[in-house]
């Protein structure tokens, strides 16, 4: 469905992208190696794997992470080259109309993860294990993750916990299911927070952050989302691990970044976090276009001749 052209980016490295030769300058290098390899601006004809992952971390390559969840979005964010989009449980505020993530169904995030496997080639496709599907047990979120992989055809899942999750990524990981974990501020407590605080202010909360962020990499996560957490412990975090950290609201530091989708596109209505950026403004450019069909509608100018049928 999709047609890549990530080469026309530039390399994820900082380097410049190529540039034509002027007449009669020097020929133009092929892509290097490294630039071939990039998560973000190389070439590939096949999936994004946790073990690409594992290999940017080496090279000390950035990357970026974009939330996704339906078809059409999700091709567009993967023609743009963005290597892992995450069916994040975030489409409970962001698509579905819940105030939280919460009430977020394993049924939901099944079929919409589902079709964003079905609308890309080249991201690795990972989703959330939504509230309630994995905290009774890893027995339970083996059933729930295996869903994920054989119904949906995701790369591997997200779950939220550090040290209270450990067992749950070691047992999925064991049975083959890659895991991204997830620690600092994990949304779906919001009830025991009373909100969305900062994580790991104080010396106390600090230790406990990276205790949580090693136990989940010693149970064998590819990689950890960092959320809501002051720049420098999260990089000291990154520093500390092997596997990347892709942050939210947790600083320059961190191997890779992610926004949710609907907010970097300016698509969300109302409150947005202080970590957000708005890479444009998709609200107004959407309700300027509604408004102007409903006037061509009501003033008989739509639909014209060349819109209809002989
Ligand atoms: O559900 C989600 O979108 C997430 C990201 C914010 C990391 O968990």
């Amino acid at each position: 469905m999709t047609q890549l052209s990530p080469a026309q980016n530039p390399p994820a490295d900082g380097t410049p992208a190529p540039k034509t030769p002027a007449p009669g300058g020097p020929a133009a290098k092929p892509a290097s190696d490294s630039s071939k390899k990039a998560l973000y601006g190389g070439k590939s004809s096949r999936r994004v794997t946790v073990r690409d992952i594992a290999a940017a971390k080496e090279r000390g390559e950035k990357w970026p992470m974009l939330t996704a969840y339906d078809a059409m979005t999700a091709s567009v964010f993967d023609e743009a080259g963005i290597p892992v989009l995450l069916v994040g449980d975030s489409m409970g505020n962001c698509h579905l109309g819940y105030e939280s993530t919460v009430p977020v169904t394993m049924d939901e995030i099944t079929m919409l993860s589902a079709a964003v496997v079905r609308g890309t080639e080249r991201a690795l496709i990972v989703a959330d294990l939504p509230f309630g599907a994995f905290q009774e047990s890893p027995v339970q979120a083996l059933r729930n993750a295996t869903r994920l992989v054989k119904e949906a055809g995701v790369g591997a899942v997200k779950l939220e916990g550090g040290e209270r999750s450990a067992h749950q990524v070691e047992l999925l990981v064991s049975s083959g299911i890659p895991v991204m974990a997830h620690v600092g501020l994990t949304p779906q407590s919001v009830n025991a927070y009373g909100g969305y605080p900062v994580q790991g202010r104080g010396e106390e909360a600090a230790q406990q952050l990276l205790r949580d962020a090693k136990a989940v990499q010693d149970a064998g996560a590819f990689s950890v989302v960092l959320e809501a957490v002051p720049a420098e412990l999260a990089a000291e975090v990154t520093r500390s691990l092997h596997i990347p950290t892709v942050g939210i609201g947790a600083g320059i530091g961190c191997d890779a970044q992610v926004l949710v989708w609907t907010d970097m596109a300016g698509l969300t209505s109302g409150h947005v976090p202080r970590f957000v950026k708005q890479y444009a403004n998709l609200r107004e450019v959407l309700g300027s276009a509604a408004k102007d069909f409903a006037e061509e509608v009501v003033g008989g100018t739509f639909p014209a001749q060349e819109h209809s049928f002989r």
